[in-house]
Parts: structure tokens; sequence; C-alpha cells
């Protein structure tokens, strides 16, 4: 493993990414629910994150987070029930949440199922309402600075990245993109002919933690546009993801990092 900037840490391969990754998880989590009482963390969706979660499963990892304290979010879901083989809620229920002993009520899906837009503000009032019941519940001591600023702070928001430099739902020329308002959106991405509910830049920036994990040769070239690229982020959304107090680190396999020129330790 080695390090580019504090920023970037490449990894040889995917397993070894996602064990770092994991090992980060439970890092921040063990330190949001000493602080605060519970840890909140935002769930990516795709193919690269099932490593994780079938990492976090195991006794190693599961063993040393406090589930009843964890709340499960998700940064974007594809327009789609829950059962369907595209959701992202599926793919965490069948690697992470039907293995490991976190509530039912801690597990706050998007309702992909209903219409895009009713999905989208029924989520965002999910997010208040979560905020604000943890504000004035008496046994959750959350530090001042939790609830000073209007909008949630994410202990962790986990994101992936598209061959197209998108992220979560964040799709280029799409007009989620330029939102400044709304913590979550719905638009429809003519490309994959789909509907997505998506963070939009706004609240994945005001997170604590923001975690990208990249792995694979397709997306080379996407590293390489949003960490060499000129700044352009209608044609690489990944761009805007800068937190706002937070801290953001991208774990790379050496495949995806190709492009800039970094060898990891074999
Ligand atoms: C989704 C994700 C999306 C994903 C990237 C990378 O719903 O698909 O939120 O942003 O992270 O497309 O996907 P892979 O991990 O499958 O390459």
């Amino acid at each position: 493993m080695s390090a580019v900037s504090p920023d970037i840490v490449v990894f040889p391969d995917r397993s070894a990414l996602a064990r770092s990754a994991a090992t980060r998880f439970v890092a921040i989590a063990q330190s949001a629910i000493r602080a605060r009482g519970k840890f909140t963390v935002a769930l990516s969706g795709g193919s690269t994150p099932r490593d994780l979660f079938t990492l976090l499963a195991t006794q190693e990892f599961a063993s040393q987070i406090d589930w009843s304290r964890t709340h499960l979010f998700w940064g974007d879901e594809r327009g789609v029930p829950p059962d369907h083989p595209d959701s992202n809620f599926k793919m965490a229920n069948d690697t992470l949440i039907s293995r490991v002993p976190v509530p039912a009520e801690n597990v706050h899906r998007i309702h992909a199922e209903i219409a895009p837009e009713d999905a989208a503000r029924e989520y965002a009032e999910t997010i208040r309402k979560f905020w604000d019941t943890e504000r004035i519940s008496p046994q959750s001591p959350l530090t001042k600075g939790d609830t000073g600023d209007r909008i949630p702070a994410f202990d962790l928001v986990l994101l992936g990245l598209g061959p197209d430099a998108h992220t979560a739902s964040l799709f280029p020329h799409t007009p989620a993109l330029h939102e400044t308002a709304r913590w979550v959106v719905a638009q429809y991405v003519d490309k994959l002919k789909t509907d997505r509910i998506t963070f939009t830049p706004p609240l994945i920036n005001a997170a604590k933690n923001i975690l990208f994990l990249v792995a694979g040769a397709d997306k080379a070239n996407a590293v390489q546009a949003v960490w060499r690229g000129k700044y352009s982020p209608d044609e690489f959304p990944a761009q805007l993801i800068q937190p706002t107090k937070g801290i953001v680190v991208w774990l790379l396999d050496q495949a995806a990092s190709a492009n800039l020129d970094v060898k990891s330790e074999k």
C-alpha cells in the first residue's frame, strides 16, 4: 500500500482495498459512537462495495461494531423496488444487513418503488426527522457541532466512481450537479434509461468523512480526469466532492490508479 497524498491511497488489489475500507469503517463507527452515541453512514451502490460489505459481515469486523447504534442510509438508489436485482438496498441486504444484528428501525432505505420525486422528498424528510429526533433525544449526547449547522453531517458517506466520473447518481450534465438547496433529488438518467434518487453535492460535502472506493482498469481514465484534468464538474461530477469541514479519502486499487503513475507496494 502506498499513499500518493493524504487524499489517495493505492492498494495492490481489490481485496486489500476492501480490507482497508472495512478497517476505516470500523474506526469511524467506533469514534462516532464514543463521541455521540450513534453512527450514521450512507452506503454506496454498484458492485465495488460488495467486497467491503461482505467483509463487514464477518465475525472479524462485525464484532467490532455496535450495530444497535449504527444507522444505515443510502447515498443513492435506482428507481426499482427493494427486491430488484439492480437495487442498492438489495445488494447491501444480501451481503451485510441480513448477516449482522442491525435493528430494522436503523435501516433507512430509500423507498424507490414509489414515484421518484416522492421518494426523494420523503427521503429528505426521513433524514431531517432523524436528525431532529436525535438532537432532542436526551440519551444521545450530541456535541454542539452535530446540529450547529442546518445540514445534517453524516459520520461517513461511501462513494464509488463510474467510468464517466459520476459518483452517487450525480451523472455528467444532469440537473442534480447544480442543486444547492435540496439534500436529495430524483432525476431520470437518459444514458441508463432509468430513474435515480441521489444525495446532492451539498449533503455529501457536509459529511464528516467521505470514502471513495474505486477499483478496476475501467476507472483509470475517470480517476485521471478527476485528479489531473481541468476542473469541469459538469463533465467530471466527482470533482464536486469537496467536504466543507470533513475529510475525503480515495482508496484505489492499482488498476484504477494506473494513469496517476503511482505504484502500490507489492
Ligand atoms: C450506483 C452507485 C454508483 C457507483 C458507480 C460505480 O448506484 O451505481 O451509487 O455511483 O458507485 O457507478 O459502480 P461500480 O462499483 O459497480 O463500478
